[in-house]
């Protein structure tokens, strides 16, 4: 059986990874997953986290399960911090999943299980994993235009021409904010175009958001989602406390699916829990405890507020400094764009042979399709990747 294994598509952000630890040189510079690193290049563990975990220590008393859709606060307190009041608690149901990714998994199959014949639209491009999971269960997918190759932002009129074609009961998967690769995002004007374009069309709304709080803010970042979820007849909601919590490794997410009315919520509901019990039982708990604990309680939710914040000025403040760099280096504004972008990305939109130069040449790690990750710079290193990306002539 083993014998007659086929070799897997490497996926490139995961063998980028790899390639970064194996290069001896000490002036390498990793661009590439997303994970955020301080001016130090650690990835720290939250104070709000620490405290939260400490408390755990001492007053949890045991392990026994929790509950297939995972602890009810857990999902309370995840649905109030993406969808505040936008939408009746009651016609939300949830599921704890592992990590952002395992809610993308389950929302997929909860798709293909009800509605079989849909197509699922992503953006072009999209984060890798989307296209890779639905290629792997068999899913009907296109991509819809998305990143103005020029401009380096939406390219609106192509988006809504293209899902324009989209039939009743397809499926869009949109990036909640911070979206990822690109770094560029529709405003809410446009967001409600979609939504109107959604509503005439029949089409189903599914949203990933991974990076609440590294955009605009907490509840800026969370807007395009409540408009979209309080203006659908139904909605499905991929959440991620990796990024937002520092949470990556504990695996923390959460699928909502919202229903038209509170009388299928229960069905619903019962659904998600079943595809819980079919893919894993019940989802992890340490890092939704860690979550929970920290969004109920006041101080603790202050502190993880306040260092986030930090979090994502520190990040626009290393937006502004490399594009004033690549500015003054190549005098003109054609990368004022990395500015405006917003999260930890930006696209850069150059070829792979140039991102190769950056790695070959510069030590300069980032996704072939020249996604590069903000976070993984601090302000020694952002001259450095500015000097290299004016040397080899992006
Ligand atoms: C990324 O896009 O780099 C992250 O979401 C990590 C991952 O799993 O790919």
């Amino acid at each position: 059986m083993l014998t007659k294994l086929q070799q897997q598509p490497a996926d490139k952000i995961l063998a980028l990874m790899a390639m970064y630890r194996e290069d001896p040189r000490p002036t390498k510079i990793d661009l590439g997953v997303g994970v955020y690193k301080n001016a130090e290049g650690i990835t720290p563990v939250m104070r709000a986290v620490k405290e939260a975990e400490r408390r755990l220590v001492e007053e949890q008393t045991s392990k026994a399960y929790v509950a297939l859709a995972g602890d009810p606060a857990y999902s309370d307190a995840m649905v109030g911090l993406i969808l505040g009041t936008s939408v009746d608690r009651d016609r939300v149901a949830a599921i704890a999943t592992p990590g952002g990714t395992g809610a993308v998994r389950q929302a997929f199959e909860l798709i293909r299980n009800t509605s079989p014949e849909a197509t699922v639209w992503v953006s072009n491009p999209t984060w890798p994993n989307h296209v890779s999971i639905l290629n792997y269960l068999g899913m009907k997918n296109t991509a819809y235009r998305y990143f103005d190759a020029e401009t380096r932002g939406v390219d609106f009129d192509g988006m809504m021409a293209d899902l324009a074609g989209a039939k009743a009961g397809d499926v869009v998967l949109l990036h909640g904010c911070c979206h990822n690769p690109t770094g560029a995002n529709l405003n809410l004007t446009q967001w409600q175009a979609v939504v109107d374009l959604l509503n005439d069309k029949g089409l189903i709304p599914m949203i990933d958001i991974a990076y609440q709080g590294f955009g605009d803010g907490l509840e800026e970042d969370a807007a395009a989602t409540r408009l979209v979820a309080s203006s659908v007849s139904e909605c499905l909601i991929a959440g991620s406390c990796s990024k937002n919590f520092g949470v990556y490794r504990e695996r923390t997410g959460l699928l909502m699916a919202v229903s038209e009315t509170a009388d299928n919520t229960g069905l619903t509901q019962a659904n998600l829990n079943y595809l819980n019990r079919q893919n894993y039982s019940f989802p992890p708990d340490h890092g939704a405890r860690v979550v929970t604990t920290i969004l109920t309680d006041d101080g603790l939710r202050a502190d993880w507020a306040a260092e986030l914040e930090d979090t994502r000025l520190g990040m626009l403040r290393l937006r502004e400094q490399l594009a004033s760099e690549l500015q003054r280096l190549c005098g003109s504004d054609r990368f004022g764009f990395i500015a405006q972008h917003r999260g930890m990305f930006s696209l850069l939109g150059t070829t792979p042979d140039l991102v190769e130069r950056l790695r070959a040449e510069h030590g300069i790690y980032m996704v072939s399709d020249s996604r590069l990750n903000i976070a993984g710079l601090n302000s020694t290193t952002v001259p450095i990747l500015a000097n290299a990306i004016a040397e080899v002539g992006i």
